[in-house]
């Protein structure tokens, strides 16, 4: 009875709402089987992965939504299709390869094929062999194929969803959101320029409280503050959206401000000595009109798009159990880019993935919380960093998009 489990916790959690989080949250199985359902198969949008990685028909590509796995293949009329990656006989993987071009899909394990669209075009021996064998007389195939998913588009992005309950996309991300993510493709062409899995040793809900939290960026990661490009006395804000499931944190580095007071006062390890060997990694270029040099922009549950400087990339985060998740980085440039543009990007993305020189933190940290609560189900983190909402905010120094990703979470799970 995992849901009646899952109502008896739901009673402990803290009377202060949003401002607690009990740890039972990252850790107990029955919750983990709960967002499966209600969150995975439930009424919300999932990234997938971008056309760009699918230009042409019959290019497909491999992935999951929460646990299931997903295939998303680019037909012969030009759209894109996405269903579940299980054979409609036994349920073997129909799919084995993370992308490629097909005409259609083999299982191998009997041979049922497949189109681009999941359909169900053939059964091995379907008829048997000299009037023995094969299926019964009232099999139809077209009874028979792998769940399909609702895609949408946007700038580029793929994103499914198995509900057809979901919102239109452009409604489900809200005028601001959509609007901050199209500032970053400002409508030019997606071109990948390297990707990698990234294995996370906690819960997929500490690395979202981690890719939300505005609050560490310029604590924990020391090369954000030694080398000045992510301080929390910059001008920035948090942008947290009215359901509380997407938001942004955006900055712009103003490299006429000296070295500022308030993190000498604060004594922190990542205001260090440090300089860089070669300066150059840093040298990026004009990209943006309106001068933000650090957007983080997160959509409800597992999709985030990062501006750092010129390093672009989409981040797709995968729970593997209650404490396992993958994250799937994917880093971006543009067709549009000059031969030194792409050479920055490259250089820049160093910044970032499992051994960034800002992100390598974030790597670790979710694994220490989940260390540092094990034994603590029933104590609660405290999330009271500018206030006790999750809204708007001129100011950085807070956990309002935590307490966003909150209240989404705890709505869409009935917690
Ligand atoms: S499980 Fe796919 S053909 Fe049998
Ligand atoms: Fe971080």
């Amino acid at each position: 009875m995992p849901d009646q489990t899952v109502q008896d916790a739901a009673r402990t959690w803290p009377l202060e709402g949003l401002a607690r989080v009990p740890y039972w949250v990252f850790q107990r199985d029955d919750v983990y089987s709960r967002e499966q359902t209600r969150l995975f198969q439930g009424p919300y949008w999932h990234f997938l992965c971008l056309e760009a990685e699918i230009p042409e028909p019959g290019d497909f590509r491999t992935t999951h939504v929460g646990d299931t796995p997903v295939i998303v293949a680019r037909d012969q009329d030009g759209e894109i299709y996405v269903f579940e990656n299980r054979c409609a006989h036994r349920g073997a993987l129909i799919c084995l390869k993370d992308r490629g071009r097909a005409k259609d899909f083999s299982c191998v394990y009997h041979a049922w094929t497949y189109d681009l669209r999941g359909n169900l075009t053939g059964v091995a021996f379907r008829e048997g062999i000299k009037g023995q064998g094969g299926m019964s007389p009232g099999f139809r195939m077209e009874d028979h194929a792998p769940r399909r998913l609702r895609v949408a588009l946007v700038h580029g992005l793929v994103f499914g969803s198995f509900s057809d309950e979901v919102p239109p996309v452009e409604e489900y991300l809200g005028e601001e959101i959509l609007g901050r993510i199209g500032r970053v493709f400002a409508g030019r062409t997606p071109v990948v320029l390297g990707r990698f899995t990234q294995m996370l040793p906690n819960n997929w809900k500490l690395y979202v409280e981690n890719v939300k939290d505005s609050y560490h960026a310029s604590i924990l990661h020391l090369f954000f503050t030694t080398f000045q490009l992510n301080r929390l006395s910059m001008k920035g804000g948090i942008i947290v959206d009215p359901t509380g499931g997407h938001h942004v944190s955006w900055s712009a580095v103003d490299h006429t401000v000296q070295r500022d007071a308030e993190y000498a006062k604060q004594n922190i390890r990542s205001d260090s000595g440090y300089t860089l060997a070669d300066p150059s990694l840093l040298d990026g270029f004009a990209e943006f009109p309106d001068g933000v040099t650090l957007q983080i922009l997160s959509v409800f549950p597992g999709f985030v798009l990062q501006q750092i400087q010129n390093s672009i990339a989409v981040r797709q985060i995968l729970p593997r159990g209650t404490h396992r998740t993958a994250l799937n980085w994917t880093y971006l440039g543009f067709a549009e880019d000059a031969p030194e543009q792409r050479r920055a990007r490259l250089k820049q993305a160093n910044l970032v993935g499992p051994a960034g020189y800002i992100s390598m933190e974030d790597g670790c940290v979710g694994g220490f919380v989940q260390r540092g609560i094990a034994g603590a189900a029933e104590e609660c983190a405290v999330l009271e960093m500018g206030g006790t909402t999750a809204e708007s905010s001129p100011s950085r120094v807070t956990e309002a998009s935590v307490r966003g990703f909150w209240k989404a979470y705890r709505n869409g799970m009935g917690l």
